[in-house]
């Protein structure tokens, strides 16, 4: 199973990830990236490994993900993203620090404005950003309830000038997921050997064929890479009884 122990390929996304983290460090400037593609193709993957770069590198990272049974909750993936910055919320001006306590439960009132609640953020983001670069990971933008989502594209083209990075994901085939654009990374299937390289790890005992016939189903999709063969009888992960035309977990 993908148990994080490994991480195979994805030298593109990387290498475009670490630049980003490398830009806002360096002060050389913000931005923000979305990485959409299929369902277990590897984007929380990728999220994780960008977690864990810039953890090294001193990065405050910020995480939110949107739940389908949240979706319809107003600002629940902000509240996430919100609470460790919580801290800085005393620099803030007075209606920008009432927007936010309204956001967050802390005070009664009518849900603020996206345009309040997003200046208020951006306020509260600069003041962290002073301090140690940040970075925003936003897992499952399909889910994320659509007032987060316009505070998310408010913070986006406001970013450029600060010491700040933000990374969403969103699978391809969900249209109420922002729009794509420049800043759209598709995240595609493994190469072959990579997916060779993962099987065999996650799964040393298939015998040859079997393998030969996972990869071919699977066509580089690391989620199907790891289940495939757990629903395979063990006669036939071990070659010894003929597999059936159709897998238990075909595309
Ligand atoms: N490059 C990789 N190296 C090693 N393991 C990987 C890689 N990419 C994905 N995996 C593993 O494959 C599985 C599926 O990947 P992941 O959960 O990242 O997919 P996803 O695109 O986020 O899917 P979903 O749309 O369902 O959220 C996970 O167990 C993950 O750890
Ligand atoms: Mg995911």
């Amino acid at each position: 199973m993908g148990d994080g122990t490994v991480f195979v390929g994805r030298r593109r996304e990387r290498a475009l990830l670490g630049r980003a983290l490398d830009d806002a460090r360096t002060g050389a400037g913000g931005s923000a990236t979305v990485l959409r593609g299929d369902p277990g193709i590897g984007k929380s993957a990728l999220l994780d490994w960008t977690a864990t770069r810039a953890d090294g590198d001193g990065f405050t990272v910020l995480r939110a993900a949107g739940h389908e049974p949240e979706a319809g909750v107003a600002f629940g993936a902000l509240h996430q993203v919100l609470r460790p910055l919580w801290a800085n919320a005393r620099a803030l001006p007075g209606p920008q620090l009432a927007a936010l306590e309204r956001v967050l439960g802390l005070r009664e009132g009518l849900p603020p404005s996206g345009f309040m609640v997003g200046a208020a953020v951006l306020a509260l983001l600069a003041e962290e950003a002073r301090r140690r670069p940040v970075l925003i990971l936003v897992d499952d933008l399909h889910w994320v309830d659509s007032s987060s989502v316009a505070v998310f594209v408010f913070l986006h083209r406001r970013i450029t000038g600060l010491r700040v990075v933000m990374v969403g994901a969103s699978r391809a085939e969900d249209g109420a997921a922002p729009g794509r654009d420049e800043h759209t990374v598709d995240v595609g299937v493994l190469s072959r050997e990579d997916a060779r390289a993962l099987l065999r790890h996650w799964h040393p005992g298939l015998a040859p064929s079997t393998a030969q016939r996972v990869m071919d189903e699977a066509v580089g999709n690391p989620l199907a890479l790891a289940e495939l063969p757990g629903q395979l009888a063990y006669g036939h992960r071990r070659g010894v009884v003929p597999l059936p035309d159709r897998l238990p977990l075909g595309r």
